[in-house]
């Protein structure tokens, strides 16, 4: 690195960066120090919130390519031709712990990624699991509460994490995922990335179908067991950050297989299980997996704060042949990200340059704190005018046709199935998976201290697969009926 003059802010010379400015040599400081106190206090403001889940992560860029046709779904340009590259990020996380938990710990990983388009930023922002623990946004914020820490005690809580749980029974799925082998994966490079929800594609004629989005790891899977996990986290904290970061700058690219399902707006009206139930997976026998691309991390962050830590996802991000669908996590994602990050980041985040988009921004937003460009120059400022500056694409998705009045309709009366997909997952595990998985959960559910709470949870367990719940029952000692 070349020799450099240290500045101030201002960028002019500083003089002394050992020694305050005192009054004689045994003196106080004066105030006229500004260096001193410029230096303390940018100091002071290091911190910005972090993250209110999905606290502690790690991230790389890389590139998409198309390795095969799906124009006939959708028309999104990033998916034009085979071939055709696009810059992308992607954020790793964990989801409870803080940004200084460790990262070897049992929990589900974050998947998120940003695609720079030429149409915008697509923000895909998924985890390692292909389901989710609800269904309804209203219960995240209780929810992601028995995940944290206790107001009280100020400790990760078992017995808060079971109490929710075992009150909902959706959660069945996800909990049998986040209990396997899964639960703990070695790394970030281990592991599959999901959308999860169900997204809309938009096709060339205007015609929508609904597609869910798969990541498939082609290093492979692997995994600790608990013990192993308390090894590692007992000799580092950052054990996934240093692997991606290390593999990364070996030249070791990890890569991922991008794949589709796609259902049409008919087979989802028909379909027996709900299209957007975050609990459920499409079933691969009924809509198999489709080969879109690969994707490839090839460098790492030159600066973790300005590319990784003031990164800005949002599921609301999406572009042209790409739409929503009514799964009502989504729609509740869908305000809360944008919502946190102009509390976390600032209302002019977009602006930052890991979170600014490919093609050039024409908004009529002006101001707001910590603008830095050039704040839409002499352009107006509102629209429609007499220049034409601001024209609506009107390129519209095809009309979502919704049939029911509105109401507080609860979803378990119209999808109690929380027992089939879970019991089919455990009986797809061998049997040495089976056993760690049990153990899991009992070293988990041990620490529960209620024990009714436990009771109603191995009974939803024996309703996935009795043998199942028998063998939990049994580590638990709780008497089933
Ligand atoms: C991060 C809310 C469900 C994946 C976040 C953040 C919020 C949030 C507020 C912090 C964002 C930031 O500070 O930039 C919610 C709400 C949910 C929900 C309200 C349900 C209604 C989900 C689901 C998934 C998911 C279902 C995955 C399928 C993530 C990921 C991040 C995240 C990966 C980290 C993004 C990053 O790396 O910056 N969530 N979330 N969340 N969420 Fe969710």
């Amino acid at each position: 690195m070349t020799k450099k003059t240290l500045t101030q802010a201002n960028g002019s010379p500083v003089i002394d960066n050992d020694n305050s400015l005192t009054a004689g040599a045994r003196g106080p400081i004066l105030l006229q120090d500004t260096w001193l106190i410029e230096k303390l206090a940018h100091f002071d403001r290091e911190r910005i919130p972090e993250r209110v889940v999905h606290a502690k992560g790690s991230a790389a860029f890389g590139t998409f390519t198309v390795t095969h046709d799906i124009t006939q779904y959708t028309k999104a340009d990033i998916f034009s031709d085979i071939g055709k590259q696009t810059d992308v990020l992607l954020r790793f996380s964990t989801v409870a712990g803080e940004k200084g938990a460790a990262d070897a710990e049992r929990d589900v990983r974050g998947f998120a990624l940003k695609f720079y388009t030429d149409d915008g930023n697509w923000d895909l922002v998924g985890n390692n699991t292909p389901v989710f623990f609800i269904r309804d946004p209203l219960k995240f914020p209780d929810f992601i509460h028995t995940q944290k820490r206790d107001p009280k005690t100020n400790l990760r809580s078992a017995t808060a994490a079971w109490d929710f749980w075992s009150r909902h029974p959706e959660s069945l799925h996800q909990i049998m995922i986040l209990f396997s082998d899964r639960g703990i994966p070695t790394d970030y490079r281990h592991i599959n990335g999901y959308g999860s929800h169900t997204f809309s594609f938009i096709s060339k004629s205007n015609e929508r179908c609904y597609v869910k989005f798969h990541f498939k790891t082609q290093q492979g899977h692997r995994y600790y067991t608990d013990e192993e996990a308390a090894s590692v986290v007992g000799k580092s904290r950052e054990s996934s950050q240093a692997d991606l970061f290390m593999s990364i700058e070996d030249g070791q690219f990890p890569r991922w297989d991008v794949k589709v399902q796609v259902m049409t707006e008919k087979q989802a009206s028909e379909y027996t299980i709900h299209p957007f139930d975050l609990t459920k997976v499409w079933p691969h026998g009924d809509f198999p997996l489709i080969d879109v691309g690969t994707l490839e991390l090839n460098r790492n962050p030159e600066n973790y704060f300005a590319e990784v830590e003031q990164a800005a996802f949002t599921p609301a991000n999406i572009v042209p042949g790409i739409g929503y669908s009514s799964d009502r996590m989504l729609q509740g994602r869908l305000f809360s990200y944008g919502d946190t990050q102009r509390y976390r980041l600032g209302v002019n985040h977009g602006q930052l340059p890991v979170n600014k988009p490919k093609p050039s921004v024409n908004t009529t937003h002006r101001d707001g704190s910590m603008r830095t460009d050039d704040n839409g120059g002499e352009n107006l400022n509102y629209a429609p005018n007499h220049h034409n500056s601001y024209v609506p694409s009107h390129d519209a998705e095809p009309a979502l046709r919704l049939e029911r009045e509105a109401l507080h309709f609860n979803f378990r009366d119209y999808d109690d199935d929380y027992y089939s997909q879970p019991g089919n997952l455990f009986r797809l595990m061998d049997p040495a998976q089976q056993q760690r998985l049990i153990g899991n959960i009992v070293a988990s559910m041990s620490e529960v201290d209620n024990k009714q709470i436990k009771k109603q949870q191995v009974e939803h367990f024996l309703k996935a697969d009795k043998a199942l719940g028998i063998a939990l029952a049994k580590g638990l000692s709780i008497k089933i009926d």
